[in-house]
């Protein structure tokens, strides 16, 4: 979700603008989302180097977390929502914390619709966590590391519960994943569009979801293997 502070500057507004209507744009995801029957959604919101900005933007970022917690759960457990955080969380306020767990806790028994709130977040982060669990959880390989395979070192990442993302939407203009979900991207649709995220609404998405839609997912394998597959299927 990038490009909050540049539509507020546009339009001669504080960043703090932008971010409030990013809130908005979320809830808009969700429901474009929930009506299409995705049930696989994660936003990438504070990434581990967006500390490096003004301590008042953190701060205000960290607040409307708060907020949107307080006021949304509730709603999208009833909707079947489960919530999830994944990043390195022990550096929020307790409070927020707190939060969190909670709302881990109240909406752990729904399946309809996964969201996930990537929140001091990196990619890199997250293989080097893994790769540090596994480990401790079975020092033997580090005599035998050959026993590591793909699989066995993905179980320990932090969305290991779900299918890797079929498309990846990056707003703001910029053409790079910044450090995003990098080892479950691999074979992932990237689609870059230069809407800033206030601005990015139901139509934008439908635009992002038609485009993926026209997309050949090969996976390595040619495009004639492909179409003799569909074909068996169909
Ligand atoms: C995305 O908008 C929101 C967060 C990273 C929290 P930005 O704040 O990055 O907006 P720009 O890139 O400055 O326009
Ligand atoms: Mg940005």
């Amino acid at each position: 979700m990038d490009g909050n502070g540049r539509w507020a500057t546009k339009r001669h507004l504080p960043r703090s603008a932008g971010h409030a209507r990013g809130v908005q744009s979320v809830r808009n995801a969700l429901e474009y989302f929930g009506a299409l029957g995705t049930r696989y959604l994660t936003l990438f919101a504070f990434s581990s180097e967006n500390w490096r900005r003004p301590s008042e933007e953190v701060n205000l970022l960290m607040g409307l977390f708060v907020q949107a917690l307080e006021r949304e759960v509730d709603e999208l457990s009833s909707k079947g929502v489960r919530l999830r955080v994944i990043g390195d969380v022990s550096r929020f306020e307790p409070k927020l914390q707190r939060m969190i767990q909670q709302a881990q806790d109240t909406t752990a028994h729904n399946e309809a619709f996964h969201l996930t709130i990537a929140a001091n977040y990196g990619g890199r982060w997250d293989i080097l966590q893994a790769t540090q669990k596994m480990l401790s959880l079975d020092p033997a390989l580090i005599d035998n590391p050959s026993l590591i395979d793909e699989d066995s070192l993905a179980r320990h990442l932090s969305m290991a519960w779900a299918p890797e993302p079929d498309l990846f939407i990056r707003t703001g203009g910029e053409q790079r994943i910044s450090n995003f979900l990098i080892w479950q991207l691999a074979y992932t649709e990237l689609y870059f569009t230069d809407k800033y995220w206030p601005e990015f609404g139901a139509g934008d998405m439908d635009a992002a979801v038609q485009w993926y839609r026209h997309r050949e997912r090969r996976f390595g394998r040619t495009s004639a293997q492909i179409h003799a597959v569909a074909e068996k299927v169909n």
